[in-house]
């Protein structure tokens, strides 16, 4: 489904990272990141961009591929990891763990995925999530 909604547009997301993380991140040491379901990487380009060292996730093939693209200058400090979170999940434990609009259209196990990320914070590190059903995408 997520690959039928990337074809729709050459872009689907603004780029511009979601302005909760920009909030709450800003005060925060950079450390290691997680940003599930990272999309086209507008939020993954600014933790890269602000010290912060990513793991970035998805399970779309375009979604990846684009937010490589976004990000072509500051790869070294992005790991880009493809995972059906429903089945499989990134290694290692976290100072930041970020879900924004992880949702999906059809049946899942949300909580199931909100405990393993939960589950991947570091002793002092911060999760939260937005909402449990967001009312709209951002676009
Ligand atoms: C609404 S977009 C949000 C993208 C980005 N976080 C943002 O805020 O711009 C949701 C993203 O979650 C991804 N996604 C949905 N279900 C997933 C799953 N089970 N495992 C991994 N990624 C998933 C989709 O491919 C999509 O890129």
């Amino acid at each position: 489904m997520w690959e039928d909604r990337y074809g729709e547009s050459d872009r689907i997301w603004s780029g511009e990272p979601n302005i909760r993380l920009v909030e709450i991140v800003s005060g925060l040491a950079p450390g290691l990141a997680l940003d599930l379901g990272c999309g086209e990487g507008g939020d993954t380009v600014w933790l890269a961009k602000h010290g912060w060292r990513v793991t970035a996730v998805d399970i779309a093939d375009t979604a990846l591929r684009r937010a490589a693209e976004a990000s072509a200058d500051l790869l070294e400090y992005i790991d880009f990891q493809q995972h059906d979170l429903t089945k499989t999940f990134p290694e290692g434990e976290y100072d930041l763990v970020s879900a924004h609009f992880l949702h999906s259209p059809t049946e899942w196990d949300r909580d199931s995925v909100m405990r393993r990320a939960a589950a991947s914070v570091a002793g002092a590190g911060v999760t939260w999530r937005l909402m449990r059903t967001p009312p709209r995408c951002r676009a």
